[in-house]
């Protein structure tokens, strides 16, 4: 059998995303322990108990444990949060500003006291303001508190061009800026099918409509699911990042991260392309903006700052 890094993941939430993000960590042995909370009783127990079942028939050795207990969170390495309400249909992220503001604060108090070198991963919506406040009451330095959404928003670009071009998807690269939100920011000008441009390979229009079908990607699949949002690709996008860091890959990957000066803004979490390795965010990698670009990041911006605002009159920041 492989070996197994001495490390330990904590996955909050054990909804579709963080299950899912449970059974990824297990079956790539990211970590020889993989821990699933959640606070309901029983529910972590038993996808615990499946997955380890799993592991037995698929040959892997990671031991996912299912528990209620923050103290058996304690030491982790990485934290993925998922814990929240998701959307359902007609709602926007912004509807779960205050359900989920109240889980992101609970969440920390055991982060912070348990596990204080841990790199933190939030996903939980609206996401760029949950990452926000999980910053704010964790006190860590930036670099070890980023958001999921830019890979999951870039991986629905990469789906339609895939689509769109009959080309595998794996030779598709994308990239989503900006917040993970309907003013989210596709970037057609990086985004390839095997080094190629999408835009030799696309007509305008029709790059313009997969960019618009991308803002809406999440609030697509809400509508046909009618009862909870998206959370294979959701799952994916999170380990994903959490590899980066664990294994200190320093993949360059579009996620939420706090910027000092970087694109102009200072402050304020948001999608920018950013180096994962084992310190977290290693360097946020600026890109030049074309004046487009630059004037929906401005939107953007100003979409994240009114919603945290919205958190602060709450009382929750
Ligand atoms: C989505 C949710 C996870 O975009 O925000 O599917």
């Amino acid at each position: 059998m492989n070996q197994i890094p001495q490390r330990k993941i904590t996955v909050v939430g054990a909804g579709f995303v963080g299950s899912t993000c449970a059974q990824l960590a297990a079956s790539k042995e990211l970590a020889r322990e993989v821990v699933l909370i959640d606070i309901l009783e029983g529910r972590p127990q038993g996808i615990a108990l499946d997955l380890n079942q799993m592991a037995a028939v698929e040959g892997t050795g990671a031991r996912v444990i299912g528990t209620n207990d923050p103290a058996d969170t304690w030491g982790s390495d990485v934290f993925i949060v998922t814990a929240g309400k998701p959307r359902t249909p007609g709602m926007s992220r912004s509807d779960l500003l205050e359900t989920n503001g109240r889980v992101i604060t609970a969440v920390a108090d055991y982060i912070r006291a348990g596990s204080p070198d841990a790199v933190v991963i939030v996903v939980t919506n609206p996401l760029d303001i949950m990452v926000t406040l999980m910053r704010a009451k964790l006190g860590f330095p930036a670099k070890r508190v980023i958001g999921m959404a830019g890979v999951l928003d870039s991986a629905r670009f990469c789906w339609f061009i895939a689509e769109e071009t009959g080309t595998s998807v794996q030779d598709v690269d994308a990239m989503v800026l900006g917040a993970h939100g309907d003013s989210m920011v596709p970037m057609p000008q990086y985004c390839t099918v095997n080094g190629v441009s999408v835009l030799d390979l696309v007509p305008a229009a029709k790059v313009d409509a997969m960019a618009d079908r991308t803002r809406g990607g999440g609030g697509e699949i809400v509508k046909l699911l009618k009862t909870g949002s998206a959370w294979y690709a959701p799952a994916a996008a999170s380990v994903a990042m959490a590899a980066s860091i664990l294994n200190d890959q320093r993949r360059m990957l579009p996620c939420a991260c706090l910027l000092n000066g970087e694109f102009g803004f200072e402050g304020l979490y948001m999608g920018v392309p950013a180096i994962l390795g084992a310190n977290g965010v290693e360097r946020i990698v600026e890109l030049p903006l074309s004046a487009e670009s630059r004037a929906q990041m401005q939107k953007t911006a100003g979409a994240i700052l009114s919603d945290v605002d919205a958190l602060r009159d709450m009382g929750l920041l």
